[in-house]
């Protein structure tokens, strides 16, 4: 969602904000805006549209400063307009807020009997008026201004301000929304992904909840929740600016496709050299996961769906239950909780405001076992986290989550094993299984990758169709709706998956020769189930879209369409089967000519309600 980037230097830092604002393009966002300092004076330029559109107008204008910060925003409160783009200007004091600020109203109320005139429809407005009224009252410096602000404000936060009487710092805040400050020799910044600034520097340090920093060309300083001074940590960022690079792909989500051979077996490296311990999810990890005697997973969107998947293989292998929940929903329920049972928040961004709220929920109803299992090194959620398990998928930048899920998979697979292990339930013949299978995986996502002129053919009739189906069961029912939900995001095609069992309390009536329905059908216990429902489908006129692998003994026949997977890989299957549903959704939105990496109206991280 929204994105930060502030720099001050002695070189012109508009090239930095503007770079830093495209690195954060992928987040999502429908404007984009900068303000400098320059001659004692505060400039801004904001567009609707694309980053490109508004650095033009930038150049065009004749910007160069050596203070400014950017924005990019994706509308909240307020529509798609120049006028509610940040970065927003009280009185020479200009600033940009990611996180939505829920008594703004009453705020603004105030402000009005002050005198204060509104031009935009945000929450964010009232900051700035705000820390010009406190200025006007004399109550300190830009710094002490924004600290009184602060506590006058509910809601989530990161903000980043200049002031055109203060041109030698910036200042800024965080709460509930995540803002780094990054160390460059004689030049600092601030932002709220580390993507936007790896290009000028590596050095990090993350804000804390509640604190406040300045931040200078020479030096930064930081402040705590009650404005004392603190030191917080530099961290050196492992983010690899070629993950940040298209290279010769055409979009994100592709490169991001065909890396999953190499990010899975990244992620799953530590396993093959040295098996499957309980250290792969921290150091205390022995001691914890000892102790539990069930697992709740919490997280969002395809994170979701990968815990659907897991807790197949939890209850399955480990023979403890496992429970999944919507993190949105969870964190307003006085849920049942069992203090023995581990909480698993699971996220590609490590930032996710409803799944940390979830988490931050969960640990108030008395859990007292978190891990993280979060693509994001140092993001919130795995901070905020007992135990810690990073999946190395690299930076993924299209919204619609490709790799990232699939290392999900191979890590809550671990832990799956990891527990059965734990419990004495797993024969040292079952290990070595395990271990064979997981080596194994990357060569079995390779060679569904290699499907991908199969799939482009399918996916060629798929482009002018209104819905879609998908059928999956067991294991497979979860990919089923990851491969709905991807092709919904991207393509815009209505799509639904459901359990293939299931056809007949409801979605058979949907199904006529207009509705393509896709069915994942490996060898598994549930094939034959699975061909009875597809006999359902083909009775009333639908056409099959069948994914079955090498095992599954399946043929071509009028209405039914076949491609064959790899052989079965036994219960890694649906991580293999993932890919060709992922290629399906990304063909169909190419020959549909949408946005493939930034579909409308979504977000990468969603850091709001
Ligand atoms: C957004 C993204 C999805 C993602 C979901 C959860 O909706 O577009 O791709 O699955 O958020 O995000 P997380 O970072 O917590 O995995």
């Amino acid at each position: 969602m929204c994105g930060i980037v502030g720099a001050i230097a002695d070189r012109d830092v508009v090239p930095v904000l503007i770079e830093g604002l495209k690195r954060l393009e992928y987040r999502g966002y429908d404007s984009a805006g900068i303000a400098v300092v320059n001659d004692r004076d505060v400039r801004r330029v904001r567009r609707t549209g694309r980053v490109a559109e508004m650095a033009d107008a930038a150049a065009a204008e004749g910007f160069h400063a050596s203070l400014g910060i950017g924005h990019t925003r994706w509308a909240t409160h307020g529509g798609v307009t120049e006028a509610n783009a940040h970065p927003h200007i009280s009185h020479g004091i200009a600033l940009v807020h990611n996180g939505i600020i829920e008594n703004h109203e009453e705020q603004r109320e105030k402000l009005g009997a002050l005198g204060y005139a509104f031009e935009s429809q945000t929450d964010t407005e009232v900051i700035a008026h705000l820390i010009h009224h406190h200025l006007k009252q004399g109550n300190g410096d830009l710094l002490g201004a924004l600290q009184r602000v602060v506590k006058e404000l509910t809601g989530a936060y990161a903000l980043a301000v200049i002031s055109r009487a203060e041109p030698g710092r910036m200042v800024c805040a965080r709460m509930g929304c995540p803002l780094l400050i990054g160390l460059g020799e004689g030049e600092n910044f601030v932002a709220s992904d580390v993507s936007a600034v790896v290009q000028a520097t590596r050095n990090v340090v993350f804000l804390e909840e509640g604190d406040t920093a300045e931040v200078a060309r020479d030096g930064v300083r930081v402040y705590d929740r009650n404005d004392q001074p603190v030191e917080r940590e530099t961290h050196v960022s492992s983010v690899s600016l070629s993950s940040l690079e298209l290279g010769p792909y055409r979009h994100f989500m592709q490169k991001e496709i065909h890396e999953q051979p190499r990010a899975i077996g990244d992620t799953i490296e530590a396993t093959i050299d040295g098996g499957f311990v309980p250290e792969l999810f921290g150091r205390n990890a022995a001691a914890v996961l000892e102790g539990i005697e069930g697992v709740q997973i919490l997280a969002c969107g395809t994170s979701y769906y990968a815990g659907l998947t897991a807790r197949y293989w939890i209850e399955g292998m480990a023979g403890m239950p496992c429970s999944v929940e919507i993190a949105s929903e969870y964190r307003y329920r006085q849920a049942y909780a069992d203090p023995k049972h581990l909480v698993v928040t699971i996220s590609q961004s490590g930032e996710t405001l409803d799944t940390m709220e979830a988490l931050k929920h969960a640990k108030s109803l008395g859990r007292a076992h978190t891990l993280s299992i979060c693509n994001v090194p140092e993001s919130a959620i795995p901070r905020a986290s007992e135990l810690v398990c990073y999946t190395r998928a690299g930076a993924e930048i299209g919204v619609a989550s490709t790799k990232a899920f699939t290392t999900q998979l191979a890590a809550l697979f671990q832990l799956a094993v990891v527990l059965a292990k734990l419990r004495g339930r797993l024969g040292a013949d079952d290990e070595a299984q395990c271990l064979e299978q997981l080596r194994q995986l990357p060569g079995g996502v390779q060679q569904a990758l290699n499907l991908e002129p199969q799939v482009v053919a399918w996916a060629e009739k798929f482009a002018a169709k209104q819905n879609a189906l998908f059928l999956g069961r067991g294991l497979h029912y979860p990919i089923a709706l990851e491969g709905a939900l991807k092709l919904k995001e991207i393509s815009y095609i209505h799509a639904e998956a459901y359990p293939a069992g299931e056809l007949k309390h409801g979605p058979l009536a949907l199904v006529d020769s207009a509705m393509p329905v896709v069915v994942i059908a490996p060898n598994n216990s549930l094939l034959e189930k699975v061909k009875s429902n597809m006999q359902e489908v083909r009775a009333r006129g639908g056409e099959l879209f069948v994914f079955a692998d090498q095992d599954s003994n399946f043929g071509e026949s009028e209405g039914v369409h076949v491609i064959r997977t790899p052989r079965h890989v036994g219960l890694l299957s649906p991580v293999v089967h993932t890919i060709p549903v992922q290629l399906l959704a990304y063909h169909t939105a190419l020959a549909r000519g949408t946005d493939v990496d930034k579909p409308r109206n979504l977000a990468k991280s969603v850091t709001v309600e």
